[in-house]
């Protein structure tokens, strides 16, 4: 890939708020998967709401509908029924973003799955469902569309897991196993899409209250108040307000967690 200088300029330093998304908003384009639900729904609608045109993934269709109606009125959106661990469910998102955008500004990765279990009881079954859902599909989305976010001085987000830092709980393994490689992927691609000004950023989530932590308090047998966890809206303002720095600037992690631990 060819190396171009990307030297900060000597523009004049402003102080830069998530309104900097608003006002470069208007041609910008972001991939969200996951958008069907939790996170990747929340970060979708902060987009649409900062202006930038959207092309949405998910595969529950009635979920992914809620997103296109929630964002229809702000901005152009596109949505894609994707199975991610399909590759051919991937051509149609890539030849449109090629085809009718030419370009991507922002891509982020949010759709994932968790399966928990002690390795003694474990289905390999699982782990390769995870690695399919949170390694392998990031991993070659990203690669078809780099050119694209190469065109566009682009930033890709990487939605992982306080478990993608440190597995240090039992039946987390299989999980924090995809999340930790997630983490690898993108720390040694920061390094190789740094020069073309590309800007990667992982964010390592603790409990947010989505579908996903619903079902794990239910496989725990634990009493689930989701208005003691994260919110996905807390999630979509820090990645907002990261994608919002200037390209003199890169967040390259955030870990974010519940204020109230347990
Ligand atoms: N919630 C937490 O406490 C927490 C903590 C740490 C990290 N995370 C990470 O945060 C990200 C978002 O999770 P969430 O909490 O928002 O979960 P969620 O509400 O369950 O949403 C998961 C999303 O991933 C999509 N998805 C899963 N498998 C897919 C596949 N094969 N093809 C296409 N889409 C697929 C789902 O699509 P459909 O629903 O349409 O199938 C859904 O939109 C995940 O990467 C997760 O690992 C979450």
């Amino acid at each position: 890939m060819p190396q171009e200088d990307c030297r900060p300029s000597a523009a004049p330093r402003q102080l830069v708020t998530a309104q900097h998304v608003q006002q470069s908003g208007g041609d910008r384009v972001a991939l969200v998967t996951g958008a069907s639900s939790g996170v990747g729904q929340a970060v979708s609608l902060a987009l649409a709401r900062a202006g930038v045109r959207l092309c949405v993934i998910g595969r529950n269709a009635d979920r992914l509908a809620q997103t296109v109606a929630s964002t229809r009125s702000l901005v152009p959106v596109e949505s894609f029924r994707v199975d991610l661990a399909a590759d051919a469910d991937l051509r149609p998102v890539i030849e449109y973003l090629q085809r009718e955008v030419a370009k991507l500004d922002i891509l982020i990765h949010s759709a994932g799955i968790i399966h928990q279990s002690r390795l003694e009881q474990a289905r390999v079954e699982d782990l390769e469902q995870q690695f399919a859902t949170n390694v392998r599909a990031p991993y070659l989305l990203t690669q078809r569309l780099l050119p694209l976010l190469v065109k566009a001085r682009g930033q890709i987000v990487f939605v992982n897991s306080s478990a993608g830092l440190a597995a240090n709980r039992p039946e987390i393994g299989q999980y924090a196993a995809t999340k930790h490689a997630l983490k690898a992927i993108a720390d040694s691609l920061r390094a190789e899409v740094n020069p073309l000004g590309v800007r990667v950023l992982s964010v390592y989530l603790g409990r947010t209250a989505t579908a996903m932590q619903q079902r794990l308090y239910r496989e725990e047998k634990r009493a689930y108040h989701p208005e003691s966890l994260l919110q996905p809206e807390d999630i979509a303002t820090m990645v907002l307000a990261a994608l919002a720095l200037p390209p003199t600037a890169e967040v390259t992690d955030i870990s974010i967690r519940p204020a109230i631990k347990g």
